[in-house]
């Protein structure tokens, strides 16, 4: 990013970052694993609770965040770099509580953003965020500089996987390099999509194992999400299965576990090397 842009974004470098309210990314190996549709809903089950949340779309190139609820962006993020408009001038409200930071679709420039450039961004976004509770991120699948880079910013890192062997495999991938990047990030597992509950706990017992033996450090077992019916339903819709249907199967575990986001568990120093 050059200094007009820089300017234009208002990335003063901050040193008060504790003061800004905790941001949980919510990334995931393999694409497709429902990281964008869990986002939305948890944002829409906290904001009914009264939290202010922001939602930040981090899939920078192919952002589709604004298309779950049925809303588009006047301005994006690429305004916000070419300095056509501020960050906070490109924030929607689909919601009663709840912001939404959005991208652009099909940019070149956002999808090619390198670590630096989204750094920058993001540190950019900081100011921005003192004004919510909590900050949902939702990131593009996959280890590009940008979505570590992404991951980095953020206090913690929820993993979403499917219940196939890819998404284990990528799944670990992933956490094994958020780990080497900090060691004491605190990390958590969603399986989503799951036909049984059992399947998703094996999954979560077996990722724990792995990591606990090569990373030295294990998941938090945040929940397993079956494969809902309701969820896909409301998706096509471009509506909120968290408020169509907040008795459906997938809302109620997504109930149950959105609590604990930024307030996991920090590893015990002597782990955290
Ligand atoms: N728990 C679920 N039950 C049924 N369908 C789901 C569930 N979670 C996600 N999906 C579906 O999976 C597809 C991909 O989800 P999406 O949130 O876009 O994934 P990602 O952001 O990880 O690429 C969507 O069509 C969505 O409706
Ligand atoms: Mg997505």
């Amino acid at each position: 990013m050059d200094a007009v842009s820089q300017q234009a974004l208002g990335l003063m470098p901050r040193a008060d970052l504790a003061a800004r309210p905790p941001v949980v990314a919510v990334t995931s190996g393999k694409g497709g694993v429902g990281k964008t549709s869990l986002v939305a809903n948890l944002g829409a089950i906290l904001a009914a609770r009264g939290q202010r949340v922001l939602l930040i779309d981090a899939d920078y190139g192919l952002a589709n965040l604004g298309v779950v609820f049925g809303v588009t962006a006047k301005r994006t993020l690429e305004d916000a770099l070419e300095g056509r408009a501020s960050l906070a001038e490109t924030i929607l409200s689909p919601l009663p509580n709840l912001a939404l930071l959005p991208a652009g679709n099909g940019i070149r420039r956002l999808a090619a953003l390198s670590a630096t450039a989204t750094g920058a961004l993001l540190a950019g976004a900081t100011e921005l965020t003192r004004a919510y509770d909590l900050v949902l991120v939702d990131t593009a699948a996959g280890i590009a500089p940008a979505v570590l880079a992404t991951l980095a910013w953020a206090d913690e890192v929820v993993v979403v996987t499917g219940d196939d062997p890819a998404s284990f495999v990528d799944s670990y991938a992933v956490l094994k390099l958020v780990l080497e990047e900090d060691a004491a990030k605190p990390v958590a597992l969603i399986v989503n999509r799951v036909q049984r509950r059992a399947d998703g706990e094996r999954i979560q017992r077996n990722l724990a194992v792995v990591a606990e033996r090569f990373l030295g450090r294990s998941p938090e077992a945040l929940g397993v999400v079956p494969q809902d019916t309701q969820l896909a339903a409301a998706v096509r819709a471009q509506r909120l299965v968290a408020v169509d249907a907040p008795g459906s199967a997938a809302v109620k575990a997504l109930t149950s576990l959105a609590p604990r986001l930024g307030r996991l568990q920090r590893p015990c120093p002597a782990l955290a090397g």
